[in-house]
C-alpha cells in the first residue's frame, strides 16, 4: 500500500511539474507567432484541460503525501528535513494553484466569453507568472524529494 502511494506521488508530481515544464518552455515560444486572438483562444481550450489534470495531481500528491509521511514515517518527527521543505513549499504550491484558479483563470475565461481580449490578456499575464512560479519550485521540490535520504 506504501509502495503504491508513493508510486502516486511520485507520478501526480511527475504530470504536474512536468505539464508546467511543457507548457512554458515548449508551447509558449511555439505559440509565439500566432495572431493574439488565436493564441488567446487556444488557450482558452487547453488551459481548463490541463487545471482539471493538475486539481486530480494535487489532491493525489495530498493524500499520498500525508499517508506516506504518517503511515511510512510516522509522523513529521520521524521525516527527514527534505520531508519537511516538501510539505511546506508543496502546500505554498497547492495554495498558490487554488488562488490562481478561481481568481485569475475565472476571470481569464469570462474576459473570453465576454470577447473582452485586453482583459482576458491581463489575466492570462497572472496565471503565467504563477505557473512559472510554481515550476521553478516544484523542480526544486522533486529535486530535494528525490536526493533528500542522501542528506535530509
Ligand atoms: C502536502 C505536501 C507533500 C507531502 C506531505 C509530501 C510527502 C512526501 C513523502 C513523505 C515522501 C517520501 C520521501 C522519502 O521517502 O524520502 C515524498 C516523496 C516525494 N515527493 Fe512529496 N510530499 C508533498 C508534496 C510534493 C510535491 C508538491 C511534489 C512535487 C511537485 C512532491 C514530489 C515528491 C517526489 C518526486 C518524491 C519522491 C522522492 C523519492 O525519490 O523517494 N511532493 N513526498
Amino acid at each position: 500500500m506504501l509502495i503504491l502511494a508513493l508510486a502516486l506521488h511520485l507520478l501526480a508530481a511527475i504530470v504536474w511539474v512536468g505539464g508546467m515544464f511543457f507548457a512554458h518552455v515548449i508551447l509558449r515560444p511555439a505559440m509565439a507567432p500566432m495572431p493574439p486572438a488565436e493564441r488567446m483562444a487556444l488557450r482558452g481550450r487547453l488551459l481548463p484541460r490541463f487545471f482539471a489534470v493538475v486539481w486530480v495531481a494535487v489532491i493525489v500528491l495530498f493524500v499520498t503525501g500525508y499517508g506516506v509521511l504518517y503511515f511510512g514515517y510516522e509522523g513529521l518527527d520521524g521525516a527527514g528535513l527534505h520531508v519537511r521543505l516538501m510539505e511546506g513549499i508543496g502546500l505554498f504550491m497547492m495554495l498558490l494553484f487554488g488562488w490562481m484558479y478561481f481568481r485569475p483563470f475565472k476571470l481569464f475565461m469570462q474576459a473570453l466569453k465576454d470577447d473582452d481580449g485586453q482583459a482576458a490578456a491581463f489575466e492570462f499575464e497572472r496565471i503565467r507568472r504563477v505557473v512559472a512560479l510554481n515550476l521553478v519550485l516544484g523542480l526544486i521540490v522533486s529535486a530535494l524529494a528525490g536526493t533528500g535520504n542522501f542528506w535530509g
